[in-house]
């Protein structure tokens, strides 16, 4: 699985804590976009996608969510709920992010600007081209 949890250096004092992160240091790629997800719905599941090229790291920085990986070989459950520690994603993997708590904000740094034409949306699709480039 092209995903792994990355503990970010933790900044502390008797002030309280501060991570620090910066493009091809603690992220391994160059930041183009951030987004975050807040106020989601208890019982919303969210995502549903892969990207052809896209990497992101996932925080979440307040409350609690889960994340189910899928690369078409296996499937992961990741809980991510320390501000300090993110899920790297590799492209070509399925995701979806679910169990949010009501105060949970999901931070997302990723290695592109938006772009629609890079989603895979349909897990049938996917699966066809995860298969296809293992065969190539
Ligand atoms: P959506 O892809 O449905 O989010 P998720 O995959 O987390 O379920 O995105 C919701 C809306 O936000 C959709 O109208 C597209 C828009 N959006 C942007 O404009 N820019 C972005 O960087 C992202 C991630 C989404």
């Amino acid at each position: 699985m092209k995903s792994r949890l990355v503990n970010f250096q933790q900044h502390g004092d008797k002030r309280g804590m501060l991570v620090a992160l910066e493009s091809n240091k603690e992220i391994p790629f160059a930041i183009k976009r951030v987004y975050y997800l807040y106020d989601t719905k208890i019982g919303v599941h969210r995502g549903f996608h892969a990207h052809k090229s896209l990497e992101q790291i996932l925080i979440c920085i307040s409350g609690e969510c889960c994340i189910h990986l899928d690369d078409g070989k296996e499937t992961q459950e990741v809980i991510l709920n320390k501000p300090y520690e993110g899920l790297y994603i590799a492209n070509d993997i399925w995701r979806e992010m679910y169990n949010f708590s009501s105060n949970a904000v999901l931070l997302v740094l990723a290695s592109e600007l938006y772009n629609e034409a890079d989603y895979i949306r349909d897990y049938k699709e996917f699966l066809q081209s995860v298969n296809q480039e293992e065969n190539t």
